[in-house]
């Protein structure tokens, strides 16, 4: 039996502005984790069952009529791995990481299953490989995807990254605490995407000056990143979240919660990921962790987690 596992995700700065090229930033979630496992069991050979347990869910590739983005992941990893058709497989199928809330949870999965089938296979595949074929998978996602969820998850490390660009490592001078509190809305990533593209089909000289302006957001955002500098990287949170409100996908549910974040001692607040729902992510010291965390689930926030990034 093979295993792969791979971690969940948060996007800090730059997202949607990161399709049309610009740089973002974002960083592993490691409490939160996909794992897939893959085994030869008896049956016909080239068969693959799928498990996938919190769900109850047991099915054959082939017969498989609902879970469509799943079944196309593991038709896609098994064809691009080449996977010898001799064996019957069995795929089981574990993630903590919440579904269509901007955590990766694709992403994550893609890279748990894309491991465990190439340890089963006998390939090891450099990471950079790894990236593009879980890229190959987010496409089924949305048609444009710029890469940015692939490349931290497989890399598991605090990237900032541009299409196109190899990703550069980042890391703080000091330890950052940031709180994700779940809005409890579905993120749609596909229609906020489409949604953005529309938007800037329609007036592109307006969105490509937000997009800019959110580049720059990321630059300063970079070097407050490094330094640990709190002021500026919350600033640069707010600031992120009025470019995020002008190209329309903040929600009443995000504000509610980005305003507990703020009024409670939080040095900066922002959704993270594709928006229209999902999550918003705030930035906290020890000494404000445990207020800001009730006030958001006071403001209705259905789940809080913290994520702890180290020097
Ligand atoms: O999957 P999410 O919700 O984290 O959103 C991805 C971020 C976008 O910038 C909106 C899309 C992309 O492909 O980068």
């Amino acid at each position: 039996m093979t295993i792969g596992e791979a971690p969940g995700k948060i996007i800090l700065f730059g997202e949607h502005a990161v399709v049309y090229g610009m740089p973002a930033i974002a960083i592993p979630v490691r409490t939160l984790r996909a794992r897939a496992l893959v085994e030869t069991i008896e049956g016909n050979p080239g068969a693959v069952m799928v498990e996938v347990k919190e769900l109850g869910l047991s099915f054959w590739l082939d017969e498989a009529e609902d879970f469509k983005p799943l079944v196309e992941t593991i038709r896609i990893l098994l064809n691009r791995l080449g996977l010898s058709t001799d064996q019957c497989l069995r795929i089981s199928i574990h993630s903590t990481i919440p579904v269509a809330s901007g955590l990766g949870s694709s992403a994550a999965l893609s890279a748990a299953l894309l491991r465990a089938l190439a340890d089963h296979n006998g390939n090891s595949l450099p990471l950079h490989e790894q990236s593009s074929l879980v890229y190959e998978t987010e496409k089924i996602h949305h048609g444009t995807p710029s890469g940015i969820d692939n490349t931290v998850i497989i890399y598991d490390r605090p990237i900032y990254f541009q299409r196109n660009h190899e990703p550069e490592f980042i890391k703080p001078d000091k330890s950052l605490t940031f709180l994700v509190a779940s809005s409890g809305q579905p993120s749609l990533t596909g229609e906020a995407v489409a949604g953005v593209r529309e938007r800037w089909l329609d007036n592109r000289p307006q969105y490509d000056s937000y997009f800019e302006a959110i580049g720059s957001v990321v630059e300063e955002a970079r070097s407050a990143f490094s330094a640990g500098d709190l002021k500026i990287l919350g600033t640069m949170m707010n600031r992120n979240q009025e470019l995020l409100e002008a190209i329309g996908v903040h929600t009443s549910a995000l504000e509610k919660l980005i305003q507990a974040a703020t009024k409670s001692g939080a040095a900066g607040a922002k959704l993270s990921g594709a928006g229209l729902g999902g999550n918003v992510i705030a930035l906290v010291t020890p000494a404000t962790l445990s207020e800001v965390r009730d006030c958001m689930l006071d403001a209705e926030a259905t789940a809080v987690y913290t994520i702890e990034v180290d020097p």
